[in-house]
C-alpha cells in the first residue's frame, strides 16, 4: 500500500519530537499501521532555526497554506498551538478533505464543537490524543477502553507546571514565584504561564475529558476555574500535618441534578496514589460504574511523550483511511447525534468538603463564635488545629476541616466568619476531596 503522506504545521518541541519518533520507530509503526507514514512537508516560522530533529527529506515552507492546499497530503498535523487563526487553517484543511491530528487543547476546548461538525460533514477524522495529559493515552482509554461504563467522576492532575510548583513548595519550602521561573526554563510552561498557574490550561483539558466521559458538548465557558497563586507555604504545611496533600485538580462529576466541572487547588488524602504524583507528571483517576476507580499516570508534556500521542493518532488515522466514515469511533466518544445537554452546575451548587484557615484573636469565645456560624449553616467540623501564637503576634492561626457541604452554605458561612470582630482578614478556603 502506498505510504500515508503527512504535512506538519510547526516543528518546535512537539513537532521535532514527532519527526524523531516517526523516523526511529518507522518499521514498527508501518507494521502497526499497515503502511508507511511519511512526513513530506512541514511549515516553520524560521527556515534557518536550529531544530531537535533532522529535516532531510521534508520540504520546509513558511506558509502553512502550502501544506493545507497540497493535494498529495493525506493528514495535516497541527503543532503550532493557539486558537483563532489556527481554527481557520484547520477548517480549511478539513474543507480540503484532509484528516487532522492536533495537540491543541485550547482549540479543541473552545472550537471543537464547530470543528467536529465540519469534520463529520466532510467525512474526515480530527484526532487530539496529545491535547490532554501529553503521553498518557487518556482520550483512547475513556473513548474506547471504558466505553462500557457509566463514568461517575474523574479527577486529574492535568497541568505539569502547576504540579511541579506545588511539589517544590512542599518538598523544599520554596516560594511560588521562584519555582514558576524554573518551570518556564524547563520548557513545560505555556507560552503565557498564567495559563498554567491560573488553571486555564487545566480547564481546557478538563472540558475535553468531561465531554468524552459524559457525552456532552464541549463547554469551556462553564468550567469553574481557580489557580494556585493563593496557596501559601503555610497551607501546604498544615495540609501535610493533617494527612493531606494539596494538588491542583480538574474534577468532573455527574450529580443527580447536573455536572460539576471545576479546576481548583484541592486537599486529598496522602494515602491516595494520585496524591503521590509529583513534579511535572500527570495522572487522572476515573471512576466508572463497572470498572471502579482506575488510574492513568505518565508524562503530561515534553517532546517525545507528546509525540507518542501524536504518532498514535497518526497510526489510528492511517488504519481508518479505508474505513467507512459512518463506522469510525466518534470524535467525542458518543455518536454526534447522541450528545446530551445535561446542565453544568453553577459553582454555588458544588458539593465538597473544605479546609479553612483563619487568623483569630486569642481570647475566650473566639472559636465558639466561628463554630456557631458553621453549625448554623449545617456544616459539620471534621478536624481542627489551633496553632501557638507566633511571638507577640496579635492573632493565632486556626485550621479546620469540614464535612461535605454545598458551596452556597460555605460562602454564606465564610462571609459571616470574616465579619466577626475576633477574626482578622480573609478566611483562606481550599476544597477537599477524599476521592473514595
Ligand atoms: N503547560 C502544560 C503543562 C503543557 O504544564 O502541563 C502540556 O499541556
Amino acid at each position: 500500500m502506498k505510504p500515508v503522506k503527512v504535512g506538519v504545521l510547526g516543528l518546535g518541541t512537539v513537532g521535532g519530537g514527532t519527526v524523531n519518533v516517526l523516523k526511529r520507530n518507522a518499521t514498527e509503526i508501518a507494521r502497526r499501521a499497515g503502511r508507511e507514514i511519511t512526513i513530506t512537508r512541514a511549515s516553520v516560522k524560521d527556515l534557518n532555526k536550529q531544530r531537535i530533529c533532522e529535516t532531510q527529506g521534508i520540504i520546509l515552507t513558511t506558509d502553512p497554506m502550502d501544506i493545507i492546499n497540497d493535494p498529495e497530503i493525506d493528514i495535516v498535523v497541527e503543532l503550532i498551538g493557539g486558537d483563532g487563526l489556527i481554527k481557520d487553517l484547520l477548517l480549511k484543511a478539513i474543507d480540503n478533505g484532509k484528516h487532522v491530528v492536533t495537540a491543541n487543547k485550547s482549540l479543541i476546548a473552545l472550537h471543537g464543537n464547530e470543528i467536529f461538525a465540519k469534520a463529520c460533514e466532510k467525512g474526515v477524522i480530527v484526532a487530539f490524543e496529545a491535547a490532554v495529559a501529553g503521553g498518557i493515552p487518556i482520550i483512547k482509554a475513556i473513548r474506547e477502553g471504558l466505553s462500557g461504563n457509566q463514568i461517575e467522576w474523574l479527577a486529574g492532575i492535568i497541568n505539569g507546571t502547576g504540579n511541579f510548583i506545588l511539589t517544590e513548595m512542599r518538598d523544599k519550602g520554596r516560594e511560588f514565584s521562584d519555582v514558576l521561573a524554573e518551570a518556564q526554563a524547563l520548557g513545560y510552561a505555556e507560552a503565557d504561564p498564567t495559563f498554567d498557574v491560573e488553571g486555564i490550561d487545566a480547564a481546557h483539558k478538563l472540558t475535553i475529558l468531561a465531554s468524552i466521559a459524559f457525552g456532552i458538548p464541549l463547554q469551556y465557558d462553564k468550567v469553574y476555574i481557580e489557580g494556585i497563586a493563593g496557596i501559601t507555604r503555610l497551607d501546604v504545611e498544615y495540609a501535610n500535618k493533617l494527612g493531606y496533600r494539596i494538588k491542583h485538580l480538574g474534577i468532573a462529576r455527574k450529580m443527580p441534578n447536573g455536572i460539576e466541572l471545576r479546576v481548583h487547588p484541592t486537599l486529598i488524602p496522602k494515602r491516595r496514589l494520585i496524591a503521590n504524583v509529583n513534579g511535572v507528571m500527570n495522572a487522572i483517576v476515573i471512576k466508572g460504574d463497572a470498572v471502579g476507580p482506575s488510574l492513568y499516570y505518565g508524562a503530561g508534556a515534553g517532546a517525545e511523550p507528546t509525540a507518542s500521542a501524536v504518532v498514535a493518532d497518526l497510526i489510528d488515522v492511517a488504519r481508518a483511511l479505508t474505513s467507512d466514515p459512518e463506522n469510525r469511533v466518534p470524535h467525542l466518544a458518543f455518536q454526534a447525534d447522541s450528545l446530551v445537554d445535561i446542565p453544568v452546575l453553577p459553582a454555588d451548587q458544588f458539593k465538597t468538603a473544605y479546609y479553612l484557615r483563619l487568623n483569630a484573636e486569642d481570647k475566650p469565645g473566639t472559636l465558639a463564635g466561628v463554630t456557631r456560624i458553621l453549625a448554623d449553616h449545617h456544616i459539620s467540623i471534621e478536624g481542627i488545629i489551633q496553632r501557638e501564637p507566633l511571638d507577640d503576634a496579635p492573632a493565632i492561626p486556626i485550621i479546620m476541616l469540614t464535612e461535605v457541604t454545598t458551596e452556597h452554605e460555605m460562602n454564606a458561612a465564610i462571609e459571616k466568619i470574616e465579619a466577626l470582630k475576633t477574626v482578622n482578614g480573609k478566611v483562606n478556603r481550599i476544597r477537599l476531596e477524599t476521592l473514595r
